[in-house]
């Protein structure tokens, strides 16, 4: 977007329309080595509304090509968020490998609103798609009935579409992807219910260290996240074919405790039997108000889930996706330091953009907090801290920069930490926003930030004891455009 981007809180390495409103990833699927990601947009205008499938392609999934308007809202109504498969096997009967879209026709009418699925396909590997002539194909008298993801159950040879339905999941099976059947309802007693359930996900993960898998439905729920607003529940269980059971009915698991990850679903048959997950990176809460002017709203980095096993519960990790690396363009290593009271360092990068990596250990030695600050020059900043008691890590965006657009904006967001002897942290900035992944990917928090000028000082406070940071590589980030 280099010849059009006239805006300077665009980030480098992070998806982002050209021009207009962005809400959720849609349709996400890989082939012949090409990732596509559609996503809600509004082409005509800077809020919500004219809902429209745009698209964007990658091939690394930080290098992003914008595609053009896929699917338009159409008599049946706006387009909604859903999924995409590849047909492999011809079972529509639309072409091989065609590509078949799910997404939500919505509909708002004196007599009511309505929501149904609907389908499209595609013989050009998603450039353009065919609106099914017998839309729509799956209706319920349900208010909030939406965001079909589809996906094939290869032990019974049928596919399964999972949407949500006002507060829990509803589930549906067809040979054909025409005709669906009703199979079951997951959610009632389960999990957070603070706001209605969105944008569902059902995949099949493995448990590292073991050789069995589970399934994980990843369940989207606005408000009444962590922090306020949106994010992203998710169940662990079994799954055969018709029904998904919770295996931990007790306890409330969140992908990200951060207040911007959203919508996140994943690819579809992402290469290498890999699952690769995409979020919206904002928050309902302040998206129509957020301080960008040509565009609104980014999505996450990639990650990649996996399930480990930490004290008895299965839990998902979430890692940077490999293929970020690719994106490094220079590097500088600061030397091994220790931090008895406090450390400064007077620059990150020459020349920094905004836009670059952080990668750091850190041995404690008795510290009972472990604090470090972003900042600029403009005394905007962000201060993080490991709490060693309360074994959580904080971030800060109350004095970030731009923060006054909405009550809901300044924040303070937890994670909960495990070895908090020796710490790994990577932390992404990207001009607008700040994605923490700790241990490996065992917490992710992102949350979205708008300093005026980017952070390039950092600062070390340590309180009581002492911490060692062991290694800290900053990479400057680039999308090598
Ligand atoms: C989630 C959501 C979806 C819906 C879409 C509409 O952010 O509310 O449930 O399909 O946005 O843009």
């Amino acid at each position: 977007f280099d010849m059009t981007n006239r805006e300077k809180f665009r980030p480098v390495y992070h998806h982002t329309p050209a021009y207009g409103w962005m809400n959720d990833p849609n349709g996400m699927f890989y082939k012949d080595g090409v990732y596509h990601l559609y996503f809600q947009h509004n082409p005509y205008g800077s809020t919500w509304g004219n809902m429209t499938w745009g698209h964007s392609t990658t091939t690394d999934l930080v290098n992003w090509n914008y595609e053009g308007l896929a699917i338009k809202p159409d008599a049946w109504g706006a387009v909604f968020s859903g999924s995409a498969v590849v047909d492999y096997d011809n079972t529509a009967g639309f072409g091989k490998n065609a590509v078949v879209a799910f997404y939500t026709s919505a509909k708002s009418s004196p007599w009511g609103d309505t929501q149904s699925q609907s389908m499209a396909y595609s013989l050009d590997n998603g450039k353009t798609f065919v609106k099914y002539a017998y839309n729509p194909v799956v209706t319920s008298s349900k208010r909030d009935f939406r965001d079909p993801k589809v996906f094939w159950y290869a032990p019974d040879k049928h596919w399964v579409m999972i949407l949500a339905g006002g507060q829990e999941m509803d589930i549906y099976s067809s040979k054909n992807l025409k005709d669906w059947k009703y199979e079951s309802s997951f959610g009632a007693k389960q999990g957070a219910h603070g706001g209605v359930w969105e944008c569902p996900d059902l995949v099949e993960l493995p448990v590292e260290g073991a050789k069995e898998k589970k399934w994980v439905l990843i369940c989207n729920i606005n408000p009444g996240g962590p922090f306020g607003g949106n994010a992203a529940q998710y169940f662990v269980g079994t799954f055969d074919g018709k029904k998904f059971v919770n295996e931990s009915p007790t306890q409330t698991k969140w992908m990200d405790w951060g207040k911007d990850h959203y919508a996140t679903v994943t690819f579809s048959n992402a290469p290498g039997g890999r699952c690769i997950a995409l979020g919206w990176m904002s928050n309902w809460q302040y998206q129509t108000v957020l301080p960008t002017l040509q565009y609104r709203g980014s999505n996450t980095i990639a990650r990649d889930l996996t399930l480990y096993r930490q004290d008895g519960e299965l839990l998902l990790r979430c890692t940077p996706s490999p293929e970020i690396e690719k994106a490094r363009m220079q590097k500088v290593s600061v030397p091994s330091f220790k931090v008895s009271d406090s450390y400064d360092l007077a620059s990150l990068l020459e020349g920094n953009d905004g836009a670059y990596e952080i990668d750091m250990t850190i041995k404690n030695s008795g510290a009972s907090k472990i604090m470090f600050t972003l900042s600029n020059d403009k005394g905007e900043k962000v201060n993080m801290y490991y709490d060693i008691m309360r074994k959580q890590f904080v971030m800060d965006r109350s004095e970030s920069g731009k923060v006054d657009f909405s009550v809901d904006f300044p924040a303070v967001t937890v994670a909960p930490v495990y070895d908090t002897d020796n710490i790994r942290l990577r932390l992404f900035v990207d001009r607008t926003s700040i994605e923490a992944f700790g241990e490996g990917g065992k917490f992710v928090m992102t949350n979205q930030v708008f300093p005026t000028e980017p952070y390039n000082k950092m600062s070390f406070v340590s309180v009581r004891g002492n911490f060692t940071v062991k290694s800290m590589d900053v990479y400057k980030l680039g999308n090598n455009k």
